[in-house]
């Protein structure tokens, strides 16, 4: 409950900035996706391990990176940025404490205490926040970090990492991960690829942003193999070199453009895109009525020799299935909440269980204001697909479903009102101009108070 205080508080804050969509427009034409944020986020945290200046590509601009340069700025780090192109600077590094203001509001931020650790013996950083989707801890990572011989505590809300005695260098360990964490797994290669000897991380995570973070490292002098499977295996190295990295597309940008045009029966094109990334996505797709089909483009290359393509959603009629939430290559997660409002208007019944975060179904209460028929049972939501449903106002609950509530504000009759823009500007770079350009109507305004 708000304390007397907070309510003050509130009411007289300035309004914030809301999303006016009017919906049932057809979308059409060409949109280009960005770079990926959560794989922005760990390299930009991994280029503290290289004493030099690298340059990442392909950088999209977000209020997540901005925290993630405030953090890496706090702990000595020079940066500079130019359109999509990260100059990181990390030659000289300090040993400070990475700032709880913006920890608090980055689950990412705690990336950094693999390349401190690595890089300084020391490594101080509060636990960390981001989309209140769950408990989200970090033990995972604190196991793996003890594995390989180092000293974790957690003091007041801080974790301390340090190594004991004598040692200047973590040691290779063989750890299993009780569930394929991604962030876990990140902590840990970046961890191990300086470290003394062989660690395997077995059971790790494989998702595309790991392959991604496997890929720089290795271009900077480490030596990691079996990125993307569920063994990783890496042999700590003594020093790492500065390189220029194309950051890769973001599968979760690109899926929530495909669902944006399904559910407006739109025919759009995605260009920069790894269609193997959305494999999930794109199957899930199929099923529900829609065609995609995967053309040649001339466009970037990533990961070293990965070229990317373009997509076309060709729409039908909409049909309802089932989606059950898996680490990759299961349907991810962070496409949950946007299939969540496609399948409300499609036809017949579907059931979307959310297993990777416990409290990820917030945006349900929001899609029954709009007219869809969703009921959650423990982490099921039964969908009940309506042929219609009308904009109202609500309220965005985390990034995702921030941008479910502008997917399904597109699909409405009438104007939809997004409230809590600071999440959708987390993580989707110039969505409002993209979905403008394909022909949709929305505008951001401040609410007269
Ligand atoms: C990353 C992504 C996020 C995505 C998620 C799953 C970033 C910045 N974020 O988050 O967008 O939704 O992967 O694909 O890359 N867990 C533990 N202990 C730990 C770590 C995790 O119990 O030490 C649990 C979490 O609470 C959660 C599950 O494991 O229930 C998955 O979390 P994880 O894969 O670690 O996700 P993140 O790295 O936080």
């Amino acid at each position: 409950m708000n304390s007397i205080s907070n309510l003050t508080k509130t009411s007289v804050e300035k309004p914030q900035a809301v999303l006016e969509i009017w919906g049932r427009t057809s979308l059409k034409g060409k949109v280009q996706i960005s770079g990926a944020k959560n794989s922005a986020l760990v390299l930009m945290a991994g280029t503290i391990m290289c004493p030099g200046k690298c340059i990442l590509r392909n950088v999209p601009n977000l209020v997540d990176i901005k925290r993630m340069g405030q953090i890496l700025t706090s702990l000595g780090v020079k940066l500079k940025q130019d359109g999509d192109v990260l100059e990181i600077d990390a030659q000289e590094i300090i040993p400070a404490e990475a700032p709880y203001d913006v920890v608090s509001q980055l689950r990412a931020s705690f990336f950094v205490i693999g390349p401190l650790l690595t890089r300084l013996g020391t490594a101080r950083v509060p636990l960390p926040g981001g989309c209140a989707i769950g408990a989200r801890p970090v033990d995972l990572h604190v196991r793996g970090l003890q594995s390989m011989g180092a000293n974790v505590s957690i003091e007041d809300g801080v974790v301390h990492a340090n190594l004991v005695g004598s040692k200047r260098r973590l040691q290779g360990a063989s750890i299993y991960l009780d569930y394929p964490s991604v962030g876990a797994t990140e902590t840990i290669l970046m961890a191990a690829t300086l470290a003394e000897g062989i660690t395997k991380i077995e059971n790790a995570a494989q998702e595309p942003e790991i392959v991604d973070l496997a890929n720089f490292c290795n271009q900077m002098g480490a030596k990691i193999s079996g990125a993307g499977t569920n063994t990783i295996t890496i042999q700590g190295v003594t020093e790492l070199y500065p390189l220029d990295y194309n950051v890769i597309p973001d599968r979760i940008e690109a899926g929530t453009f495909l669902v944006a045009g399904a559910i407006t029966h739109s025919e759009i094109t995605l260009t920069s895109i790894i269609p193997e990334h959305l494999a999930p996505v794109i199957a899930k797709l199929k099923e529900i009525g829609c065609q995609v089909l995967v053309e040649d483009e001339i466009g970037k290359t990533f990961g070293g020799n990965i070229k990317s393509k373009c997509l076309r959603l060709i729409p039908g009629e909409l049909h309802g299935t089932d989606i059950e939430t898996l680490p990759y290559p299961g349907f991810p997660t962070d496409m949950q909440a946007q299939f969540t409002a496609l399948l409300s208007i499609s036809k017949g019944n579907s059931v979307i269980s959310e297993t990777v975060f416990e409290n990820r179904l917030r945006h349900v209460a929001e899609l029954q204001r709009m007219g869809t028929n969703i009921r959650v049972k423990g982490h099921h939501a039964i969908v009940q697909g309506v042929s219609f449903i009308s904009g109202a106002p609500v309220m965005a609950t985390d990034l995702r479903a921030s941008a479910a509530l502008v997917i399904a504000g597109l699909a409405a009759e009438g104007k939809t009102t997004v409230h809590g823009l600071h999440h959708l500007d987390r993580g989707y770079e110039n969505l409002e101009d993209k979905l403008r350009s394909l022909g949709a109507k929305l505008e951001r305004v401040i609410p007269a108070s």
